[in-house]
């Protein structure tokens, strides 16, 4: 198929749904592009699904630029978005340019995502205006963990939905090429869909987005013994086939039945007799 991009995503608003799951590393990009996704998201949820933290709060450029390189490696049909963590574009316009231009040239993401509503339109323009695409990110924005008080739905009050509504617009008109709909009520959603002339894709926000978007490892069922939210549907419990991989593989060693000696080497054959004498 034909590469994924800019153009390709904004052309499919209405359409049929765009699909978007996160990957880190190669082979996740590898495997998420074989099965024909649209879009590769290089979330800083690899700070929480990968590298062991509470939240994506400690995701760095560093670390962005990392993961993104890897996931660029599979060279996939699917856009890639690489996420610009928290204090890489809240600080100065300057610094947010050169992050993203650095998520861009070292990571070769195509495209950054950044969270936040009206706040956010002085760094959107500028990244635009430095010929970077930028997809929006709003509702339950992760970033904001310490100020919401935990992971909470957004929106769920006239007010804060009317709030959502005029983000929504205003990062459309300043040229975002998509939003991200994070944890807010379907029927914001579904609206912000109509008001819109951008996708939106929705994680957590009912069935009426232009796309949807998973993590990885919550849709492949990876992490043991991790809550599902409400808003994930599990299609594997990879998690637990590799566990009952693995001790097959010591049980199988521990009885001697590995390895086999089709998984062995041997001599030429004179050599291994005279080798035996
Ligand atoms: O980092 C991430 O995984 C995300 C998605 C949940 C949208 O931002
Ligand atoms: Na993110």
């Amino acid at each position: 198929g034909e590469k994924i991009t800019v153009a390709t995503v904004q052309a499919r608003k209405g359409g049929p749904p765009l699909t978007m799951v996160t990957a880190y590393d190669t082979v996740m990009a590898t495997i998420a592009d074989r099965a024909g996704v649209d879009l590769i998201l290089v979330g800083d949820s690899v700070a929480d699904n990968v590298l062991g933290f509470s939240d994506t709060l400690s995701a760095t450029v560093e670390i962005m630029i990392h993961h993104t390189a890897a996931v660029a490696r599979a060279r996939p049909r699917a856009m890639i978005i690489g996420d610009m963590p928290w204090l890489s574009y809240h600080i100065s316009l300057e610094e947010s340019v050169r992050n993203a231009g650095r998520l861009i040239r070292e990571g070769q993401a195509e495209a950054v995502k950044l969270e936040g509503g009206r706040k956010r339109l002085p760094v959107i323009e500028a990244l635009l205006a430095a010929e970077i695409p930028v997809m929006g990110h709003l509702g339950l924005t992760p970033q904001s963990v310490r100020v919401m008080g935990g992971y909470r739905v957004q929106g769920r009050r006239l007010e804060a939905a009317r709030a959502l509504v005029e983000d929504a617009r205003a990062l459309a008109a300043a040229g975002v090429f998509a939003i991200v709909l994070e944890g807010v009520p379907t029927i914001v959603a579904r609206a912000i869909t109509r008001l819109v002339p951008v996708p939106t894709i929705g994680i957590g926000a009912g069935p009426h987005c232009d796309g949807q978007v998973l993590v990885f490892h919550d849709l492949l069922g990876w992490h043991l013994d991790r809550r599902k939210a409400k808003f994930v549907r599990q299609y594997a419990r990879l998690g637990e086939a590799a566990v009952s991989a693995l001790q097959s593989f010591f049980a199988d060693v521990r009885s001697g039945a590995f390895p086999s000696e089709g998984e062995s080497y041997r001599m030429e054959e004179e050599e291994e007799r005279a080798f035996e004498a």
